[in-house]
């Protein structure tokens, strides 16, 4: 079955909306700034697309685009500036940055209580020890889509393909949470195709195209691609062989359409929990 990750995701957006209006009627507006330096076409479409499913929670957004030679001094001072703005409530930054910067230095200095991506490493920290609201958007999307589709994941041998900050470690501990066994798998894995043979659910989330091939899938497995490539005919591809592995999944995600989907309207439910935290503050 392909998992319709539209419909998933227009229901986290739909969650997150009243909660949203609940904060409009205590008298708080949600605004995310959405910070990116350069020309990247794929970046410009994400927050594109980001802006307007926020906009669809009633969540307001700032697109601040910087040239590509801004410096990593100009840059940090500009995050600084919406650190300390009222009626900023989120801050992401879009990666990748320019080349010359130094991304983890930028994303630590996003204030942790408006980091809507959890990049800051203390949200990220207190993700890993359990100790915060915030999940990294990606991982908190593929979750959804296991339990709308009422995957069990207790018990079962997950493997990640990938093992990023931003999706591979995040996903691999929220799976590990739920009480799979997990496994985790890289460039630098000898014999990737034993590994994920052997897995009720593969998340592969390299940016490789077609690195999951139909010989490295056991039958009735889930498949999660969480990749966005181009193929050799420049098309739109996910980290999986659609074509050939499909027919062998219970269940299995699509690209495009597929966990990007979910990425976005995960960000959106963070959007609406940052400034969920000004409802705490002193007025
Ligand atoms: N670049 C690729 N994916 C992401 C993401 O989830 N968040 C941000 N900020 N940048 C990205």
């Amino acid at each position: 079955m392909i998992i319709n990750c539209k419909k998933i995701a227009n229901e986290i957006i739909s969650e997150t909306k009243p909660k949203v209006d609940e904060l409009h009627k205590n008298g708080i507006v949600p605004c995310i700034a959405i910070v990116m330096a350069g020309n990247d076409y794929a970046s410009k479409i994400y927050i594109h697309n980001k802006s307007k499913a926020c906009q669809k929670a009633g969540i307001r957004t700032r697109e601040i685009i910087f040239r590509e030679n801004i410096s990593e001094y100009e840059l940090m001072k500009s995050i600084e500036k919406l650190n300390n703005d009222k009626s900023v409530t989120g801050i992401l930054v879009q990666l990748p940055l320019p080349k010359h910067m130094d991304e983890k230095k930028v994303c630590e200095i996003i204030s942790p209580a408006k980091d809507v991506d959890v990049f800051n490493p203390i949200n990220f920290g207190n993700f890993i020890i359990g100790n915060t609201d915030l999940t990294p958007c990606t991982a908190y999307g593929i979750m959804k889509v296991l339990k709308y589709e009422q995957i069990k994941i207790s018990e079962k041998h997950c493997v990640v393909v990938g093992r990023s900050n931003i999706v591979g470690k995040p996903i691999s501990h929220l799976l590990l949470k739920s009480d799979a066994t997990v496994t985790v798998c890289h460039s630098k894995t000898h014999n990737l195709e034993n590994f994920c043979k052997n897995a009720d659910v593969i998340v592969s989330a390299t940016g490789v195209p077609k690195l999951i091939k139909k010989n490295m899938v056991k039958n009735g497995a889930v498949v999660i691609d969480v990749g966005i490539n181009r193929d050799e005919n420049g098309k739109l591809c996910g980290d999986v062989d659609f074509e050939n592995v499909e027919p062998l999944c219970s269940y299995i995600t699509p690209v495009p359409k597929g966990i990007g989907l979910v990425t976005v309207a995960a960000l959106v439910h963070n959007a609406m929990k940052t400034a969920c935290f000004n409802l705490f503050k002193n007025k």
